[in-house]
């Protein structure tokens, strides 16, 4: 499916029947993130391509966070959900926050994976800019290869060696237009801290125990922040959650689901 938002294009798929879930992906990812994911039942699944990841073609101009939050939204419109779960990995939690600062009603529940509220330091802006000009001039390879190793642990990278050469594969299918819209807009993005304490809906928060870039002292100070907001802490996992710990992080989303479920 296409749409879109803001001057920009976007591509999502929907899979699955049920409550609405969308699951918005990380830098420098792509929907594909999610695969293995859209197992949970119960669910509609929407999985949508950030501009310039997957199959979304890449934007035309700068792009700030709450550009990427208009498009989520425009696609629930676009398929008829008012409300929706919203889940954000990281980069998407990002965006998930803009969401809930633009259109709170809008969450039925929020699903915060290996993200923080916070913005970045002015060291690791530098450093963001560092990279676009690296990526301007060399393309996305350095970008890969600085962030590949903490995506998932090296375990996983010995176990799971057809799950670590699809993580690889993701990453490397990211445009060089989008890593540097994605960056700056990471760069620029505003401290969220004051939303936490607004927010009202079932909040679960999952993180990898060794995740090196959105550590686990980063997602109790978001639990802390949010009233009955769960946390989940995965062992033997990295900064992709979700991908490496799949069936742990499935079930728990499903407990989670049900219970929204019934409190209806
Ligand atoms: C991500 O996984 O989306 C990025 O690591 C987030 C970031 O660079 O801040």
């Amino acid at each position: 499916m296409r749409i879109e938002s803001a001057a920009l294009t976007w591509d999502y798929r929907v899979a699955g029947e049920g409550r609405p879930l969308v699951w918005i992906h990380g830098f420098p990812l792509s929907a594909a993130i999610w695969e293995r994911q859209t197992t949970i039942p119960g669910v509609r699944h929407i999985l949508p391509d950030l501009p310039g990841f997957g199959e979304s073609p890449a934007p035309g101009q700068p792009v700030q966070i709450e550009d990427y939050a208009r498009g989520i939204l425009a696609i629930m419109d676009q398929e008829g959900h008012q409300t929706a779960v919203v889940a954000g990995l990281s980069m998407g939690g990002y965006i998930a926050f803009a969401l809930a600062g633009l259109a709170m009603e809008r969450l039925s529940a929020l699903i915060l994976v290996d993200t923080r509220e916070t913005p970045d330091t002015p060291e690791a802006r530098a450093k963001r800019y560092e990279t676009i000009e690296a990526v301007r001039k060399d393309g996305t390879g350095a970008v890969v290869d600085s962030m590949y190793g903490k995506m998932i642990t090296p375990e996983s990278q010995k176990d799971d060696p057809e799950g670590a050469v699809r993580v690889r594969a993701i990453m490397e299918s990211a445009t060089p237009e989008g890593t540097v819209a994605a960056l700056d807009a990471m760069a620029r993005r505003p401290d969220s801290s004051d939303l936490l304490p607004r927010i009202e809906v079932p909040t679960l928060i999952v993180v990898g125990r060794e995740d090196a870039i959105t550590p686990p002292a980063d997602a109790e100070r978001m639990r802390a922040a949010i009233a009955g907001a769960e946390l989940a802490i995965l062992d033997r996992a990295a900064h992709l959650s979700n991908f490496e710990r799949a069936d742990e992080f499935n079930r728990t989303v499903s407990s989670f689901i049900e219970r929204i479920q019934q409190r209806r």
